[in-house]
């Protein structure tokens, strides 16, 4: 008889040590304070129709009538014809520059799958959002950190000392979490600078939509012919529609044709993505309420903004004013709590969920957290009350 030695708990990879997503993380935590009678207040994560936002409606509507059509089998894999079309047209690209992501999430794994090799130096700012982190890491690429100056603009001083030997460099603006939207002189800056240095830009313009204050930039009118770039969004903030897992990835300048088939194959190994939801997209994106939908959504998350604003005055924390996107990144100004992972689980305690700082990146400098305002203001005013207990 055969006695094998069986090893019991099963051990993931050493791969997994890696992997992590604090702003969901801190979730299952929250999940036990609430089993035991406490109600949360979620300002964790950035999920729109968690807060009451409808997702455009022109989606779902387009959605029902392309389930009665005859769209059942794999979409093609890098995209339904009818999809690249119009992200092409909008995005001022060919249609073969665009591939369909399940939400830019996958885009951003296809970015650093495709294109930071082991090694390899990506510049990204600080703070930024964990999944970057988490990627570099996965992919055995070098994270290179750049800051921001006190008007939340990518401070290209700092810039200019880490960007030589960069393969790449990455923008999320509006940015997620600092709320930075950065000015056409800025981004022409960044592009100067990395036109000097031959680094192309991942561009992540998720909230490309939701611009609180200031005027929106075309990034593409900024860049295109100075310096190659990548271009991603999805359905997810801008349409509110973060469960249609959609999102786009386009490539402008001439460099990218070897990278475009590591997409490609990338794209090829998971199939597709969903008929359905491509052919929404399509219908969305040109439809002439979209605006008005985006007008309704911005005057909701000023007023949210403002209360989130007007309370966190009133206690120690400073914090650039979010002027795009719907987070806010603060720090604490109270010698009370040296580390920002305590804070947040004694916020936890009292109800109230929020991401740790050093979650983006940053610790190295002070006590921060993240909240996201998009609540109704009396469950902002309510949130605050639990912080205040604590700060
Ligand atoms: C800056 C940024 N990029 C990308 C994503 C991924 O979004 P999705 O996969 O839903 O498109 C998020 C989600 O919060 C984000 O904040």
């Amino acid at each position: 008889m055969l006695h094998l030695k069986r090893q019991l708990p099963y051990r993931p990879t050493e791969r997994m040590n890696v992997v992590s997503y604090p702003i969901r993380d801190i979730v299952m935590e929250a999940k036990r304070e609430e089993a035991k009678g406490k109600k949360m207040i979620y300002l964790n994560i950035g999920d729109p129709p968690q807060y009451g936002f409808e997702p455009f409606k022109v989606i779902a509507d387009r959605v029902k009538s392309a389930l009665d059509e005859n769209w059942k089998g794999y979409a093609p894999s890098e995209g339904d014809e009818e999809f690249r079309k119009t992200v092409a047209k909008i995005e001022k690209c060919r249609p073969e520059d665009v591939f369909a992501v399940a939400g830019l999430t996958e885009g951003i794994d296809f970015f650093f799958h495709s294109f930071i090799g082991f090694g390899e130096k990506v510049l990204l700012p600080n703070p930024v959002y964990p999944l970057y982190l988490s990627k570099a890491k996965q992919f055995e690429g070098e994270s290179v950190f750049y800051r921001h100056d006190e008007e939340g603009q990518i401070d290209v001083a700092n810039l200019a000392k880490k960007i030589e030997g960069a393969k790449a460099m990455v923008i999320i603006n509006p940015n997620n979490p600092l709320g930075s939207v950065y000015s056409e002189k800025n981004l022409s800056e960044v592009v100067k600078l990395c036109a000097e240095y031959d680094v192309p830009i991942f561009y992540d313009g998720s909230y490309d939509q939701l611009i609180l204050e200031g005027k929106q930039v075309d990034f593409r009118k900024v860049a295109r012919d100075k310096i190659p770039f990548m271009y991603g969004s999805s359905l997810s903030k801008d349409f509110s529609y973060t469960g249609a897992r959609l999102g786009w990835v386009t490539f402008h300048g001439d460099k990218w044709s070897e990278v475009k088939n590591a997409f490609f194959l990338l794209c090829n190994q998971r199939l597709s993505v969903n008929w359905e939801y491509q052919k929404a997209a399509a219908a969305a994106m040109v439809h002439p309420s979209f605006p008005a939908y985006i007008a309704d959504m911005k005057a909701k998350l000023i007023e949210r903004r403002d209360t989130f604003v007007r309370m966190a005055r009133k206690l120690p924390l400073s914090f650039p004013v979010p002027k795009g996107a719907f987070y806010a990144f603060m720090k604490i100004e109270t010698s009370k709590w040296r580390k920002d992972v305590q804070f947040v689980r004694a916020a936890l305690k009292e109800g109230g969920v929020f991401v740790p700082g050093s979650g983006f990146g940053r610790q190295e400098d002070g006590v921060y957290f993240r909240s996201t305002f998009l609540p109704e203001p009396h469950i902002i005013e309510e949130a605050f009350a639990k912080i205040k207990r604590i700060l």
